[in-house]
């Protein structure tokens, strides 16, 4: 820290100093190395301490604390920059293929007049990410300024918003020269450009109509380091890699390039791990190759690889041509987005019904492989796109992610383009793969077919779900199981699963006769089940297992249940419209019905018994308000009774309120009760209520 005048005591000035620099540290290894080792919540402790300390000395504050990476104000407009060493670019050397790192070698030994016998060169090699160049000035090791490139010469002052990236440090770790220029890339990593179009997706689905998803993690890195709102920038996931320098003054810049990245990573700045030092055109064109089949697998997107010549006063000795170093190039990999056409747009249905449109693409070559179908995620997603057949788009496929279309290019729109998609319309409101109906429900974004048990799509997992520990217990029969099973075209429904036979299964592999025989003797012995468990296992959507039970003892009979309209599922404590709506479009495809008779057909059976009369509980689905207080019961205990009971408990009195609790102090509840004609009960009336509940549930059969 610079000396400066202090009126805050010799301790809180020493103490400040140390959270510091304990802070930084932690920092660092947080969001840098990515391996914490103080609990957050001591972080958090030291981190309020600092605060504390700096709000009763502010003449303690410096502008490399780590309590000023807070949100600076909105500009109207960014100032310029003029650029102490111009900000120059790499020649990119456009040959994909190892010709490109030959070509290169040559040029540069050409350059140092270097023969054929004279020692290969060596190189540091390194990730051209694909983000946003910036430079970042440290006075006497305190970050006092970011800038864009701009042009080279002038950029733009965006230190507000690069002081909102953690990774970056406020202050140099153990050096403090006058003036230390790094430079360096602020990308956005694919996981957190995935979550964020993730996030956005979901407000787009919530109505939220002034979002967007973003096209890709490039332009969205730029559009947030170039946001005039730092509240913005902040919020979106920047990451930062360090690799290169601008003006130094006072420091003794290491005789290598590998050198200086080492020396950077002391001094707390992220670089990138994945860097080497090669020699000659062969470690050029090892290291292309390596990082070519890395690619995918790598955490950000990057579009080559940058060679460097390793020396740097072999780098003074070449030089630059037009503003470009000689000793330097970036060497490019296939592109990651492409235009192409959109030929037609499919639905495909997922394990679990899910239906996603697909566009059908002119095939094009992309991130190194030929893509002919590109994900369009939703209805919602194509629509606000509006991709529609015969546009050109663009399609991006970076990573292990799928390919997507992520843009219209609307300037290429022909006259004849299709309409804006639909896609029940489309599909004539029918599954393609089972012609099922298909339903989307209210607040979702996805359409879903409802044939669950005899969709050939949703087969597997129906499978696995039909079996699990809750629901049929099927010992033996897990995911790798039913893999096989479907695949070598064995188990088509749930009841051909009862039809197996012992030498089809010992046909599979690594089946023994003995796990064969296991399996078909468990499959045997759960044919008798309960009616709870069958109906959990039919894997209707938001059927879960206690809703399941409560199904089966309120109907105690499949057919009553299969048949029950929508008033009398309502009527069931917990089964509300979505619930209900449900179940009963599961009951209407007559598929998932005959699937039902098969299976009863194989032997399936469990104890069925008599409904409990709607009567027969003079509570249950009945809707209660509580007001004032009960003498001896709290409205907790109260709400307790009746819910326990089969009853309902709402906070307002309507004309579907049944009952009325009023106690002492009843107030406009009561009131309006007695003008809508609601029944109103005292804490003995409700007690009455509930004897009678319980008398009804006692002489009820039990599920
Ligand atoms: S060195 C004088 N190294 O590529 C050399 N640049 O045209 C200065 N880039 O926009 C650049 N990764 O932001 C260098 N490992 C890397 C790089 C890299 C990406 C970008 C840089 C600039 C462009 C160079």
């Amino acid at each position: 820290m610079t000396a400066r005048r202090t009126d805050a005591p010799a301790a809180s000035a020493a103490r400040a100093a140390q959270l510091r620099s304990l802070l930084h540290e932690h920092a660092h290894r947080y969001y840098v190395l990515d391996s914490p080792t103080l609990p957050d919540a001591e972080y958090d402790r030291l981190f309020q301490e600092l605060q504390a300390i700096e709000a009763a000395h502010p003449e303690l504050l410096s502008a490399d604390s780590p309590t000023q990476r807070i949100i600076g104000k909105v500009l109207d407009g960014f100032t310029p920059v003029r650029h102490a060493v111009p900000m120059l670019s790499i020649r990119t050397e456009t040959d994909t293929e190892s010709s490109g790192a030959l070509a290169f070698d040559a040029r540069v030994r050409r350059e140092l007049e270097l023969g054929e016998s004279d020692a290969p060169l060596e190189y540091m090699a390194e990730l051209k990410f694909d983000g946003l160049a910036i430079n970042l000035r440290y006075e006497a090791g305190v970050l006092v300024q970011a800038a864009t490139r701009g042009d080279g010469e002038t950029g733009e002052d965006v230190t507000q918003n690069i002081r909102t990236i953690d990774q970056i440090p406020l202050r140099l770790r153990g050096l403090s020269p006058p003036v230390l220029e790094v430079r360096g890339e602020v990308y956005i990593r694919r996981d957190d450009f995935e979550a964020l179009n993730r996030r956005q997706r979901e407000l787009i689905a919530q109505g939220e109509k002034n979002e967007k998803t973003y096209i890709n993690p490039r332009n969205t890195a730029a559009g947030a380091v170039r946001q005039l709102d730092p509240a913005i920038a902040a919020r979106r996931p920047l990451s930062f890699f360090a690799y290169g320098l601008g003006e130094v003054q006072g420091w003794e810049v290491p005789a290598a390039h590998s050198l200086l990245l080492d020396a950077m990573v002391q001094m707390a700045l992220p670089v990138c791990a994945e860097r080497e030092v090669v020699v000659g055109a062969d470690g050029l064109v090892g290291f292309h190759r390596r990082i070519g089949a890395k690619r995918d697998h790598l955490p950000f997107d990057i579009d080559g690889v940058v060679y460097k010549v390793n020396s740097r006063a072999l780098q003074q000795r070449l030089g630059f041509v037009s503003r470009e170093p000689r000793w330097a190039v970036a060497h490019k990999y296939p592109a990651q987005e492409q235009m192409t056409l959109v030929r037609e747009i499919e639905v495909q249905v997922g394990r679990t019904g899910k239906l996603t449109p697909v566009a059908k693409l002119e095939p094009v070559f992309v991130g190194g492989t030929t893509v002919s179908n590109a994900t369009l995620h939703n209805e919602d997603e194509t629509r606000r796109k509006d991709v529609r057949v015969g546009d050109t788009v663009i399609v991006r496929r970076a990573g292990d992610v799928i390919p997507e279309v992520v843009a219209v290019v609307l300037e290429r729109r022909p006259a004849d383009v299709g309409t804006a998609f639909d896609l029940s319309q489309k599909l004539n409101g029918r599954c393609p793969v089972c012609g099922s109906a298909i339903a989307r429900e209210d607040g979702e974004v996805d359409w879903r077919c409802t044939g669950g048990l005899f969709c050939a799509a949703q087969r597997k997992q129906a499978l696995l779900h039909f079996a699990g520990r809750r629901a049929m217990d099927i010992e033996g029969l897990g995911d790798k199981l039913v893999e096989q099973l479907v695949d070598a075209g064995l188990v088509q429904t749930l009841p051909s699963l009862y039809k197996l036979d012992l030498e089809q299964l010992t046909a599979l592999d690594r089946m023994g006769e003995k796990s064969a025989a296991n399996l078909l003797a468990a499959l045997a012995a759960k044919r008798s089940t309960t009616f709870a468990r069958f109906l959990y296992a039919l894997g209707i959507r938001h059927v879960g297992e206690s809703t399941a039970k409560d199904l089966a003892g309120h109907f105690g009979s499949l057919d009553r249940f299969m048949n029950a309209p929508l008033e009398q599922l309502l009527r069931v404590p917990d089964v509300g419209p979505v619930i209900a709506q449900s179940i009963r479009t599961f009951f209407d495809q007559p598929h998932n019905r005959d699937v039902i008779e098969q299976l009863r057909a194989v032997g399936l059976h469990w104890p069925e018994h008599e409904p409990v009369q709607a009567t027969a509980s003079p509570m249950s689905g009945k809707t209660f308000v509580l007001t004032g207080s009960l003498p001896a019961l709290s409205r907790d205990q109260a709400k307790d009774l009746i819910e326990a009971a089969g009853g309902r408990v709402t906070a307002s009195v309507s004309k579907k309120t049944d009952f009325v609790i009023a106690g002492a102090q009843a107030g406009s509840k009561l009131e309006k009760a007695q003008a809508l004609g609601v029944e109103v009960l005292d804490e003995d009336g409700l007690r009455k209520l509930l004897a009678a509940a319980a008398a009804a549930a006692a002489a009820a059969p039990s599920a």
